[in-house]
């Protein structure tokens, strides 16, 4: 069975434009967010706390969420570490995400530590957060695949995840950061996390479109109990570390199976197409999304 509803987890404003050559000016990026939520889009990831010189097009973290209106919809955003965590706290941030690796090389590139190092880096940042009431959301990346290790076992995604879970992280977000993922692999991932205690209910799926596969996968996740699926406005996106890592699973792709599948998820279509093509324009290129294509004038 399907459900009957699904939450659109929106992360274009962070994994969209982490990965954009241009730095898109704090204005747009403000504009960008409150498009996204006037469509519908309830929980927004709205950037990362993260060095400035390795994402510095997200280094102004500090301006966009001065700049964005008090809401009470979810505003998580990426923290690696302790000093990321201080940086959120100071702006009044109540939804965290810490980022984690199935992969060693990974791990190393993505945030200059063995996946055990950056472990006990996560574990602090999750203790404060929780004593502090907020939301920790837990990623794990290159669950299906990594450019440089290959196929990743399952039992080494599930024992990341776990330990990362353990921490108290109340999601777990499941990235599969290069897009090589297929259907098969993703409902076995989700058999084998359940057997491991981490039921469907706490999951998330994260996919990229490189390999065209986002959907499939999203569709097999549904069908394996999860409800919260994240996507990209426009399909833009990608991570700067990851090699051939290209934009998330579009959000109008997403919600043009899902309306049609009548699953409900509250998000208005037309308006984010023209969120899309309002952001492509200020990107000089057009959105990758196949349903933004479809549904602009030729
Ligand atoms: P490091 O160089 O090892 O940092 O980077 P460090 O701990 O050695 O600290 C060095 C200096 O940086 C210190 O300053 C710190 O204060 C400062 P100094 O004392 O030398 O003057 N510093 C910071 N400044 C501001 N904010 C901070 C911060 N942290 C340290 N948060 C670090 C380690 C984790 C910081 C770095 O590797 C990093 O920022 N990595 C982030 C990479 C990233 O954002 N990647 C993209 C997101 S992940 C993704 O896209 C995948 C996902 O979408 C899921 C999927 O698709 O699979 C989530
Ligand atoms: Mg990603």
């Amino acid at each position: 069975g399907l459900p009957d509803r699904v939450t659109i987890y929106e992360v274009g404003p962070r994994d969209g434009l982490q990965n954009e050559k241009t730095v898109v000016p704090v204005e747009v990026k403000a504009e960008f967010v409150a498009r996204l939520a006037d469509a519908g889009l309830t929980t927004i990831e709205t950037t990362s706390f993260v060095h400035p010189k390795w994402v510095p097009q997200l280094a102004d973290a500090e301006e966009l969420l001065g700049a964005l209106p008090a809401t009470g919809d979810p505003r998580p955003v990426l923290v690696p570490n302790e000093r990321g965590l201080d940086r959120a706290l100071a702006l009044g941030v109540r939804e965290i995400a810490i980022f984690g690796s199935a992969t060693e090389t990974f791990a190393r590139r993505n945030l200059n530590r063995t996946v055990d190092e950056s472990l006990t880096m996560f574990a602090p940042v999750v203790e404060r957060a929780r004593a502090e009431g907020l939301w920790v959301r837990a990623y794990v990346s290159m669950v299906c695949g990594d450019p440089w290790e290959g196929d990743v076992p399952i039992p080494q995604v599930v024992s990341v995840a776990k330990r990362m879970m353990d921490m108290g992280c109340q999601q777990l977000s499941l990235g599969d950061t290069i897009g090589v993922g297929t259907p098969g692999q993703v409902t076995a991932l989700i058999g084998a996390l359940g057997e491991a205690g981490i039921g469907a209910d706490r999951l998330a799926v994260h996919f990229h479109d490189t390999y065209g596969q986002a959907l499939s996968n999203t569709l097999a996740a549904l069908r394996a109990g999860v409800t919260t699926v994240d996507a990209s406005t426009g399909g833009i996106g990608g991570c700067p570390y990851a090699e051939s890592a290209t934009g998330n699973l579009a959000t109008e792709d997403l919600v043009w199976m899902l309306d049609g599948l009548g699953v409900d998820t509250g998000v208005d279509l037309g308006k984010l197409v023209s969120t899309s093509r309002w952001m492509a324009g200020r990107l000089g290129r057009p959105s990758p999304s196949r349903v933004v294509q479809a549904l602009s004038p030729k």
